[in-house]
């Protein structure tokens, strides 16, 4: 027993009450389960009855004083944690909060509704659910036109004049329909067309339409304002080429093609090795639209465009598949999170 004391007093100096692992170590010693004091327990049933008393009081004495130092522990907690636990260290840097990333989309579409804003078009916004009328037939597509055809348009519930809208130009129809001239505004908003999904089409994607309806407006404002968007977007140095196109609701039409900034026009699947991608339609407003809304084409005139936000976007950030837009693997997202729009 004088020798178990002993060792009792060598070891307990050289536990300091704030570690909590040299503690643990120290109980584990004397009170586990293979402990010294336990094990002093159990020998004691061997003892001579008249012994044991005696012997009983010392080994109780004994868990007493290791007792007695794990509370100076719990003492040193209470009175202050910080001192209690020396394994806390205030100077590491705390757990890290998961700060958001913008998806690509929202970034880009925010620097656009920033540029056309700052030129004096106001952002509107339209449904997504649409009837035959606003999406087709005001913007003068005739009752046999392809793009009604269910291979491109989700209608819905088996009816053929409600429908996702397959671009933003039935935001045109509705704004011309509730607002007289002049007109400048932008319409962002989600699209949808029954595409097979491969690495350049969607069956969901962004546009942003633009709609500019006043006295005396040309193709050469059109050209300008499309001109001036696509280089503040990109930079001055941007190749930018206009071709003719076919829209049923604007005369003339064209399109934007901007030069492939994905393999700088050595030629990749994105531009279809042509070295130019399409990034927007627009045309000069059909005079049938104007007067399907009411509108006086003799006296007013306009154009209109609609541009692709992720064709956009993967021209800007060197994205090579739209799919990734709408997978959302974080591991994607978060490459923008230092990105502004
Ligand atoms: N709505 C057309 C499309 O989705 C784009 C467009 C908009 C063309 C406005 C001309 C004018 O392809």
């Amino acid at each position: 027993m004088e020798e178990i004391i002993r060792q009792y007093l060598e070891e307990i100096s050289g536990v300091s009450p704030s570690n909590r692992e040299e503690l643990e170590a120290f109980r584990v010693h004397w009170l586990g389960k293979k402990g010294i004091v336990t094990g002093l327990f159990s020998e004691m049933k061997d003892l001579p009855a008249d012994r044991k008393r005696q012997a009983g009081q010392m080994v109780n004495t004994l868990k007493q004083a290791v007792l007695l130092k794990l509370e100076q522990h719990s003492e040193l907690k209470k009175q202050d944690p910080r001192k209690a636990d020396r394994d806390t260290d205030l100077t590491l840097p705390a757990n890290f909060l998961e700060l958001g990333a913008g998806h690509p989309v929202s970034i880009v579409g925010r620097e656009m509704n920033g540029i056309f804003s700052r030129m004096g078009f106001t952002i509107q916004e339209g449904p997504e659910i649409e009837d035959d009328w606003h999406n087709f037939t005001a913007l003068n597509f005739a009752a046999d036109h392809p793009a009604r055809d269910m291979q491109d348009t989700f209608f819905i519930e088996k009816s053929p004049d409600i429908l996702l809208r397959t671009h933003t130009s039935s935001v045109q129809i509705r704004v011309m329909e509730g607002q007289k001239p002049p007109i400048r505004n932008i319409f962002p908003g989600r699209v949808f067309r029954n595409e097979a999904i491969s690495a350049r089409a969607h069956c969901i994607f962004h546009q942003i339409e633009g709609l500019y309806i006043d006295e005396d407006i040309s193709f050469a404002d059109l050209k300008q304002t499309l001109y001036y968007f696509a280089s503040e977007l990109f930079g001055e140095g941007i190749g930018i080429r206009f071709r003719p196109s076919y829209f049923p609701f604007t005369e003339p039409s064209a399109e934007m093609d901007i030069s492939c900034l994905i393999c700088s026009g050595k030629g990749c699947r994105v531009c279809k090795y042509s070295g130019w991608v399409e990034i927007l339609g627009c045309g000069m407003v059909d005079p049938n639209v104007l007067e399907n809304c009411g509108i006086d084409s003799e006296k007013y005139s306009g154009f209109a465009f609609g541009i692709g936000i992720e064709r956009t976007a993967m021209l800007k950030y060197q994205i090579d598949d739209i799919r990734l837009f709408f997978e959302n693997d974080v591991r994607f997202i978060r490459q923008f999170r230092s990105m502004h729009g």
